[in-house]
């Protein structure tokens, strides 16, 4: 299969995503053409469990380059999505020497992404970075359109800055050695990319739900494309999220406070978002706004891809409250990105009542 390149041009930088790329001779080559002839430092950022699966690879594709790369390992998990990590970052980097033409590599998931990203945007007031994710989450979301971060003890994500990397570099075939539940909550992301914006990749998840599951390549690879391809379009018109970004929050109103009211523990954040989804379709579907069999059709593909549809037994007015000190409230009303067909939403505010009604209806009592 051919690797795929989507530019994306910003005010600031254009850089290349490349999809269907491979960790072998062709990312150290990727690599070197962004960093130029010289004599460049390179630190790989990563988790140790990802480094047994393709540290080896990335480590020897970069020599072939021409680098000497190091690699940091930052412990698994969320938890450690903190500044004292990045720290950690910072120290080996002045140890080694690291200059304003260094490179980082984050070789991982989000959180591996965030921080390397966020080590980048900070040390000497910017250095370059390449993103080399390999979670679907990441693949497909995080790794595009430049926000790096880290964690509060305040709250998630509440410490970052807008920094794009250098490069993107997607090798879909790492998804194989994902866990399950991982790979799966991942899914959720691509359905909201269907429902926001692409019917064709909507239809095309409906149809081969199996390949996906069994993790095929060729699906696979069209999945994380056209993801990949609508959050560039999306970004590229609205860097900073001042407006069309929002549409990317299909389902993840609801979705961050079931995470928030479940301490982030019963959940993988996809899942939280399949529910979130299903709540706004029903809001949309009460208001109106779309067809029952646009609500029906997501319900089902959710399910046939092993994703929650419906709410756990949570305190209703847990819920309300943690919704109403959402970001995302504007002058005391709760937005919503609403379906209103398979690839169209809208943002609006949902009165109090129309939200509960859908929550109940969704199983919360
Ligand atoms: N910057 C953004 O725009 C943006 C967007 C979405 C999410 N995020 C952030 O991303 C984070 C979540 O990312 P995530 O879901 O990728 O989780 P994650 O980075 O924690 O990775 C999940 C787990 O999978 C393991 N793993 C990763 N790749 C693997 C592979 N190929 N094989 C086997 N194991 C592998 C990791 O070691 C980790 O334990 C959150 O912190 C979230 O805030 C950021
Ligand atoms: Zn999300």
């Amino acid at each position: 299969m051919r690797a795929l390149r989507i530019p994306l041009d910003l005010s600031e930088k254009r850089y290349n995503i490349i999809v269907g790329g491979r960790i072998d001779s062709r990312f150290g080559k990727a690599v070197r053409q962004i960093a130029g002839d010289g004599d460049v430092k390179v630190c790989v950022v990563t988790h140790p469990r990802i480094e047994r699966l393709y540290g080896g690879a990335i480590v020897t594709s970069l020599k072939q380059a021409g680098f000497s790369p190091s690699l940091f390992r930052i412990p698994e998990g969320e938890q450690h999505k903190q500044l004292l990590q990045v720290e950690r970052i910072y120290d080996h980097l002045i140890l080694h020497r690291f200059e304003r033409s260094s490179l980082l590599v984050a070789l991982g998931g989000g959180v591996i992404g965030d921080m390397t990203g966020f080590a980048a945007a900070t040390f000497l007031r910017g250095v370059s970075y390449v993103q080399c994710p390999t979670t679907v989450v990441a693949q497909v979301d995080a790794a595009i359109g430049g926000k790096t971060g880290v964690d509060h003890p305040k709250g998630k994500n509440l410490i970052g800055a807008f920094h794009q990397p250098s490069l993107v570099f997607i090798d879909p075939t790492t998804l194989k050695t994902l866990p399950k539940r991982e790979f799966v909550a991942g899914l959720a992301e691509i359905v909201k990319y269907g429902v926001i914006f692409d019917p064709k990749l909507f239809h095309f998840m409906e149809r081969n739900p199996e390949a996906i599951l069994n993790r095929d390549e060729k699906s696979l690879f069209y999945c994380i494309k056209r993801s990949v391809a609508i959050k560039a379009a999306i970004v590229v018109k609205d860097e900073r999220e001042s407006g069309l970004r929002k549409i990317l929050n299909y389902g993840h109103t609801l979705g961050h406070a079931i995470e928030t009211v479940t301490g982030y523990r019963h959940y993988k954040h996809g899942e939280a978002i399949s529910v979130g989804m299903m709540a706004a379709a029903t809001m949309a579907h009460r208001l109106g706004i779309c067809s029952d069999d646009m609500v029906i059709r997501q319900a089902r593909l959710l399910t046939r891809l092993g994703l929650p549809t419906r709410l756990p037994q949570l305190d209703q007015a847990e819920v309300m409250w943690v919704l109403a000190s959402d970001k995302k409230v504007v002058g005391g009303n709760i937005h919503f990105v609403l379906p209103e067909s398979i690839g169209s939403v809208r943002v609006q505010k949902v009165e109090e009542q129309a939200i509960l009604a859908a929550l109940k209806e969704l199983g919360l009592n």
